[in-house]
């Protein structure tokens, strides 16, 4: 049975959008509460929680990230910057986990792995804190196999391969050559002993086939989630997503 995380962003993103000031307090007007789209996902089964605190806080604030630690009862996984200040608010919220990402202002969403060749040392400070405080380090990269590699190599239990160019590939033979290239990198990760995740860009349709990959424990998924739960609601929303995944 393959997990479902849902990454609860989007729901913020929403609520930034009109009260930008409330810096994650709930109640009253400020409307929607991410924490209650985590509540409400986890009665309809799912298996986690993500968020990713951005260095801009541009969705996710820090409350919200404290009160999930406080009221969820799955596990808590965070998405973060690899950076000394983001190690060192992971070391004090102890989350589950913590999924090492790149971070560019500019950009929309996360668009790309994270390049641990490129970033050596750094991921390994941040692998060997995490791995030391009990905290388990998922690292998302492109399905390549230097980086998948290299992630084993530093000690990191956990990748999650990037799916985003997956989905954002015309459908036919670029698609296809996307899809060649995760079932690749999910059985070299697996080889290497690592647990094999996946996530961004995987919605309602294309879950048909990302399910297919070999060794999948665990799916983190967003928008497609938040955006279905705005015409049926958060449970209908997680129950035919998780529906899909194990068809
Ligand atoms: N996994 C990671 C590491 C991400 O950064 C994101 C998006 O921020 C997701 C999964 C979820 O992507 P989506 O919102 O497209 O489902």
């Amino acid at each position: 049975m393959i997990l479902l995380g849902v990454n609860i962003d989007h729901c913020a993103t929403v609520r930034q959008a009109r009260y930008p000031a409330a810096r994650g307090q709930e109640g009253g007007a400020v409307e929607p509460d991410p924490v209650e789209f985590a509540l409400a996902s986890e009665r309809a089964g799912a298996d986690g929680i993500t968020v990713h605190l951005r260095e801009d806080r541009r969705h996710i604030q820090d409350r919200d990230v404290w009160r999930l630690r406080e009221k969820i009862s799955t596990r808590l996984n965070l998405e973060m910057a690899c950076t000394p200040a983001m190690t060192e608010f992971a070391l004090k919220l102890k989350p589950y986990s913590v999924c090492l990402v790149p971070e560019n202002r500019a950009e929309i969403t996360t668009e790309g792995g994270l390049d641990i060749v490129g970033n050596r040392e750094r991921v390994r400070a941040v692998v060997d804190a995490m791995n030391t405080a009990g905290i388990k380090t998922s690292l998302f990269i492109d399905p390549d196999a230097p980086q998948i590699e290299l992630g084993a190599k530093l000690g990191a239990p956990w990748i999650e391969l990037h799916t985003g160019a997956y989905a954002n590939a015309c459908f036919g033979q670029p698609r296809a050559a996307e899809f060649e290239r995760l079932r690749v990198g999910a059985n070299v990760g697996h080889q290497l002993g690592l647990t094999v995740n996946a996530g961004h860009g995987i919605n309602y349709v294309n879950i048909a086939e990302v399910r297919t990959l070999p060794h999948l424990h665990e799916l983190n998924i967003g928008h497609s989630i938040v955006s279905r739960a705005l015409f049926g609601g958060v449970a209908e929303a997680v129950r035919e997503m998780k529906r899909l995944m194990n068809a």
